[in-house]
């Protein structure tokens, strides 16, 4: 079965204006309207989400970067589901390398990732190593990463669910290296066999799984037509509305 795309725009902490972060939604919005075949959300600073959910049109949706695991109360700096929710936010992405960076462990990812999905709230938990090496072990580091982020998730929560495969390696500026589609292929691969041992071969097949990691308009077809995605997970190139709208009507026409 043919799955829906998904392309989703990690706008991290850009850009520094409400009145920028209005004219790149915009920009975005012009150039989508609603595809048959592809899902796109847009994921800015929390900050920008009440003005820019007065903007929102049928093809687009609102998405977050980060979000508490608890509902409510004494947890200074947090934001809520709860909160985003009546900004008609649908998405949140968890477990992004730059937050496990600044200290996020797989426990706590898994905790946001139940709380989300039991709010009914779309989760795109991104998992991948920082680097490669020879004997292959980042292959087990990202089997206990796949594991231990999804502990406790119950199968019955996993509509929701979608995988971003995010080599750190290949991510941003700091990019050492690049990921061919064949090689994104086999790590596709391997992520369903991880699943499938938590879950099952059938549940392993239906989940979303997105690459992420220096996506532009150029390397995204073949991302999608032979790297085995059902999406991307955009960061620099979602920035620019020509090239994110270009990235969309690539998923699009696939
Ligand atoms: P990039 O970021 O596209 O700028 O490499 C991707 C991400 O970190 O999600």
């Amino acid at each position: 079965m043919k799955q829906k795309k998904l392309i989703v725009g990690n706008w991290k902490m850009n850009p520094q204006t409400g009145a920028v972060a209005g004219k790149i939604f915009d920009g975005i919005k012009k150039g989508i309207v609603t595809f048959k075949n592809t899902d796109v959300a847009m994921c800015p600073p929390v900050i920008f989400i009440p003005e820019l959910s007065k903007k929102l049109s049928a093809a687009t949706i609102l998405g977050v970067q980060n979000v508490s695991a608890s509902k409510e109360g004494a947890f200074t700096g947090e934001i809520s589901i709860g909160m985003l929710a009546q900004f008609k936010v649908k998405y949140v992405i968890l477990g992004h390398s730059e937050r496990r960076e600044m200290g996020e462990t797989d426990f706590m990812i898994s905790k946001k990732v139940e709380s989300a999905l039991n709010a009914k709230l779309s989760v795109i938990l991104c998992v991948g190593e920082k680097e490669r090496d020879e004997e292959c072990t980042y292959l087990e580091m990202l089997r206990l990463q796949i594991e231990n982020s999804l502990l406790n998730i119950p199968k019955g929560l996993l509509s929701k669910l979608v995988i971003a495969y995010e080599p750190v390696w290949a991510i941003g500026e700091k990019a050492t290296g690049r990921i061919d589609p064949a090689g994104l292929l086999e790590i596709v691969i391997f992520i369903r066999k991880v699943l499938s041992g938590i879950y099952d071969q059938e549940t392993a097949h239906s989940l979303k799984i997105l690459y992420g990691g220096s996506v532009d308009e150029k390397n995204s077809e073949g991302f999608m037509k032979e790297g085995g995605v059902a999406g991307l997970l955009v960061g620099r190139a979602s920035l620019n509305p020509k090239k994110f709208i270009e990235i969309v009507k690539i998923a699009e026409n696939l």
